[in-house]
């Protein structure tokens, strides 16, 4: 059995991230593995996607693949990084090998792990000069973009009939490169981390030549995990044949191309192979009675009950919105917080247990990376400073794959829709009187990076504490609804 471990754990000069390192460094190394060779480093990275011409009809069918804003998203990345991780155990030399995770959401380990910036320079294999500066500089995430509060929240892995919010992404018919419907986690902090690391981490075409992008990748696998180990109705959607039976194509260690599907994915200790260093007592890697039950749908031999409200909940209500109906008023976004008014039609009612209201953004989109994130809050009083502690505070926003024009082959992206679960705020903030049914306020903040604490390289502080976006950042629609 791999273990996968928290990158922190790790000596930087130890023998595990020795191997990581071994493994990057014969990867990119051309004469191992030339470019077009489907385990070389540059191949790996243009699965997910990629800006150049597919060299061969082979290429052609396996490049541009990363699965975003549906319910492929979790799978397919765990496939994908799963595969990658083989061929890099192969080419490491050391038969233990495993992908660590970066843990950001430990507020000890929010800044880029060492082992990933220093040395500086490409004697460093897994050192990217592309990054932000402050994030090579050991610049920290900001709480709000790495808190996993909203997506462990959810208890739904697929939205509800005709409803948006859901932890893993809407459904599709078939595979989509991009698509529309976010998951929570995807969301945040899947999609913020990227924004915030920058340089290649930025865009979906070129993410994956960063090697921090397969730690982080194997952090949001193991946020998936832990998810399921909350109990409570989650659970992966086994019932749903075309989530757990799309195949997609991989290239196994001997450079040879192979088919997997969720169905023979989501056990990672008995059908993978890997487990991560946290597995709860009693549900080790899915083979425990409480875990296997959420991951393959069976619970003490009968089929799991179904997560609350998932495919028989009523269609969401929309409260209000943004703008008059079939109007386009753009929000962008900028370095001064913006705030909007959304007219509501009737009471965002809420009251009752299972039903959430939920805070959507429509048609989410950029031009390009704007190297921040932003804290979106609901009825901020416009005197008090945001605080992503405090009632007010919804969740983040990154711009990662859902550029606006979709550019030929591969594509960029797709504007997207972020849902947000408010029913605690909305709660909140009716106890305290500051809750109006006929009209809410929400408001935008940009975040930039936490300057490391004795750093002193101007250049890299500048950046870190600036937040001035590029790129268009922008929002169609803000709606809120009832589910
Ligand atoms: Cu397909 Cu983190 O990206």
């Amino acid at each position: 059995m791999h273990v996968r471990h928290n990158v922190y754990a790790l000596r930087p000069g130890g023998p595990k991230i020795s191997a990581l390192r071994a493994g990057v460094r014969a990867m990119k190394d051309t004469s191992t593995f030339p470019k077009d060779d489907p385990r070389s480093w540059s191949y790996q990275a243009a699965i997910h996607g990629s800006t150049r011409t597919p060299p061969d009809r082979q290429a052609r069918r396996s490049w541009n693949m990363c699965q975003h804003a549906s319910f492929f998203f979790l799978s397919w990345h765990r496939m994908y990084i799963y595969y990658f991780e083989r061929i890099l155990r192969a080419a490491s030399g050391d038969p233990d090998l495993a992908l660590p995770y970066w843990n950001y959401s430990d507020p000890a380990q929010r800044a880029l792990p060492t082992p990933f910036r220093e040395p500086a320079g490409s004697q460093n294999p897994l050192y990217v000069s592309q990054r932000q500066a402050g994030i090579n500089a050991g610049a920290e995430l900001p709480a709000s973009d790495v808190s996993a509060a909203q997506m462990f929240k959810s208890r739904n892995f697929l939205p509800s009939q005709g409803s948006r919010l859901s932890f893993g992404g809407g459904r599709v018919p078939e595979p989509a490169h991009f698509s529309s419907f976010t998951g929570l986690l995807e969301a945040q902090p899947h999609n913020t981390v990227h924004v915030k690391v920058g340089g290649w981490m930025g865009d979906p075409n070129t993410a994956a030549q960063d090697p921090i992008f397969w730690l982080h990748h194997s952090n949001i696998d193991r946020l998936w995990e832990r998810w399921l180990d909350r109990g409570d109705g989650r659970a992966n959607p086994v019932n749903n044949a075309v989530w757990m039976d799309t195949k997609f194509a991989f290239f196994d260690e001997d450079g040879s191309r192979i088919e997997m599907s969720a169905r023979e994915a989501i056990q990672t200790a008995t059908q993978l192979d890997y487990v991560y260093d946290d597995e709860p007592a009693g549900a080790v890697g899915a083979m425990g009675s409480s875990g296997a039950g959420a991951r393959v749908g069976v619970d003490g031999g009968s089929l799991a009950p179904p997560a609350p409200g998932p495919d028989d909940a009523e269609e969401p209500t929309l409260v209000g919105s943004t703008g008059r109906q079939g109007e386009e008023e753009m929000i962008e976004l900028g370095s001064e917080p913006t705030r909007v008014a959304v007219e509501l039609r009737e009471p965002a009612a809420g009251q009752s247990g299972e039903q959430r209201i939920v805070l959507g953004l429509d048609g989410v989109q950029y031009d390009e990376n704007p190297s921040v994130t932003y804290e979106v809050y609901l009825n901020l009083p416009e005197w008090e400073q945001p605080d992503y502690r405090s009632d007010y505070y919804v969740g983040n926003v990154g711009f990662f794959g859902m550029e606006a024009g979709g550019h030929g082959e591969g594509g960029h992206g797709h504007p997207a829709n972020l849902s947000f679960d408010v029913t605690d705020n909305v709660r909140a903030l009716r106890a305290k009187g500051e809750w109006q049914e006929r009209r809410a306020h929400v408001s935008f903040f940009a975040s930039g990076l936490i300057p490391p604490p004795s750093e002193e390289v101007s250049v890299a502080e500048a950046e870190a504490r600036s937040a001035t976006p590029t790129g268009r950042p922008r929002v169609e629609r803000v709606v809120l609804s009832v589910e």
